[in-house]
């Protein structure tokens, strides 16, 4: 029997998700095959009432043929949804028990995957910043979706969430005035320059593309919670081959991978509530 879900008078079915992931990989090179089927098939659904279609295969034409239409879908299923300090205990931990460790490194690698429009980016730019480490410190931002990447690189948000944000940064153990990190210009919250500069925004897939080597820290949250079971085994192997022997891998607290560490020899659970691993310090060869 055919799945099909429902939404007012839309309909959709497994075929037509089938057929227009295929032209999304064979003309524009996005796989998203391996995507969890039923958020993917949510977000699907919602684009139908977008362009106002009955039938999903009605839109496999104008993505085929319409590269803005191919785009608005791509924006639809990477969803860039994030904010400054989200979840403010694991970056609490990170700046009392993470960074402290990392400090005796001569340089700290960090590569952060699926940065959205770079709030996390520029979390993680404070907190070296405050914990006297940013000289020290790379950081590589990622996305598949280049209109977030451009979004990241100007680093310029509406003032709607400053005060949520400014509260995350609070209980995240900030200790100065948020806004000190931004040009308030008024309508927009602007990064200051020295943390843009701290920052490489780069295009990378993680379906597609490969490794960043010996880094000190990967972070990855709420992105792999979209992803099938085989595609989360092939990231989190990304992941872990990305990392030094005894760097650290930190999750989204909401991704609820069952026996990563059995699965991944290489990987101790460090804390189990904020999803955060350490690579093994020895025995173990790369994946
Ligand atoms: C929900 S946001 C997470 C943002 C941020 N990491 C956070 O937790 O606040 C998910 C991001 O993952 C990105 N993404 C989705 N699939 C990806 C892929 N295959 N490779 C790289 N990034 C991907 C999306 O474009 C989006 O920016």
């Amino acid at each position: 029997m055919t799945a099909l879900i429902k939404w007012k008078n839309h309909h959709i079915e497994d075929v037509e998700v089938n057929l227009l992931l295929d032209t999304l990989k064979e003309r524009y090179g996005y796989d998203f095959t391996g995507y969890a089927r039923a958020s993917l098939k949510r977000r699907l659904l919602g684009l139908t009432h977008y362009f106002d279609v009955k039938r999903l295969s009605e839109l496999i034409p104008m993505v085929l043929y319409d590269e803005a239409i191919a785009q608005a879908v791509i924006n639809r299923v990477t969803v860039p949804t994030s904010e400054f300090f989200r979840d403010p205990c694991v970056w609490h931990y990170l700046r009392h028990n993470i960074l402290p460790q990392l400090a005796s490194f001569p340089r700290i690698n960090i590569w952060q995957a699926g940065c959205g429009h770079g709030q996390e980016a520029y979390s993680l730019a404070i907190l070296l910043h405050e914990t006297g480490l940013l000289k020290k410190s790379r950081i590589f931002s990622t996305d598949i979706n280049p209109l977030f990447l451009d979004a990241a690189r100007k680093g310029c948000w509406t003032m709607q969430h400053k005060q949520h944000w400014a509260d995350n940064y609070e209980q995240a153990g900030g200790c100065g005035a948020f806004s000190d990190f931004f040009i308030n210009t008024g309508a927009t919250l602007a990064i200051r320059d020295e943390f843009k500069q701290a920052i490489e925004f780069m295009l990378h897939n993680l379906v597609a593309d490969d490794v960043f080597k010996e880094m000190q820290l990967v972070v990855c949250r709420n992105v792999i919670l979209y992803f099938g079971d085989n595609l989360q085994e092939h990231v989190i192997n990304l992941l872990t081959r990305s990392l030094e022997r005894g760097g650290y891998l930190l999750l989204g607290r909401g991704e609820n991978i069952m026996g990563l560490s059995e699965k991944h020899p290489q990987l101790l659970m460090s804390d189990s509530s904020l999803q955060l691993y350490r690579k093994h310090i020895d025995g173990y060869s790369d994946v």
